[in-house]
């Protein structure tokens, strides 16, 4: 039988994870933290299904096409602080959803404290670093519906 997926949805500048800022976001490529995902899943019985977009149209159609999945962590990087669009996408959403930021966004500029995903999310892990995709995938597995 197939496994349950979570999908873990990247946004705009995280491929460049690695080389982008690492004094703020590490040195680990979005290929690390994927692969890290895709283990720790397996752990806790799930597949995932990794995907990444700099455009904010294609993560509207990204989590239109996982809403009834196992569950969503989802990384928008900076459409976080202004896209109402992805935003109402996961107002659809059946399945738990996990809001990640690498980084400490409170600890940061003011412009990113302020996340239109939050209030409509299961919950949000901030300032963990890479670790924080692995901590949302625990938390959304535990949520998840498997039938
Ligand atoms: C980020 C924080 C955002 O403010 C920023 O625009 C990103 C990455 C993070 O993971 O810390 O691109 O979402």
């Amino acid at each position: 039988m197939a496994r349950p997926v979570i999908a873990v949805l990247n946004g705009p500048n995280l491929n460049l994870l690695g080389e982008r800022d690492p004094s703020v976001y590490g040195s680990e490529t979005l290929a690390d933290i994927e692969a890290r995902c895709a283990a720790y899943a397996d752990g806790l019985g799930f597949d995932v299904d990794c995907r990444q977009s700099n455009r904010e149209g294609e993560l509207v159609d990204m989590v239109q096409d996982v809403r009834h999945g196992a569950g969503i962590v989802i990384n928008a990087g900076a459409y976080t602080h202004t896209s109402v669009a992805i935003r109402d996408a996961l107002v659809t959403v059946t399945c738990p959803v996990v809001e990640v930021h690498i980084s400490n966004v409170h600890a940061r500029e003011r412009f990113r404290h302020y996340s239109y995903l939050s209030a409509v999310v299961t919950g949000v892990i901030v300032g963990l670093g890479p670790q924080g995709y692995e901590l949302a995938i625990a938390a959304v597995a535990a949520r998840a519906s498997t039938t």
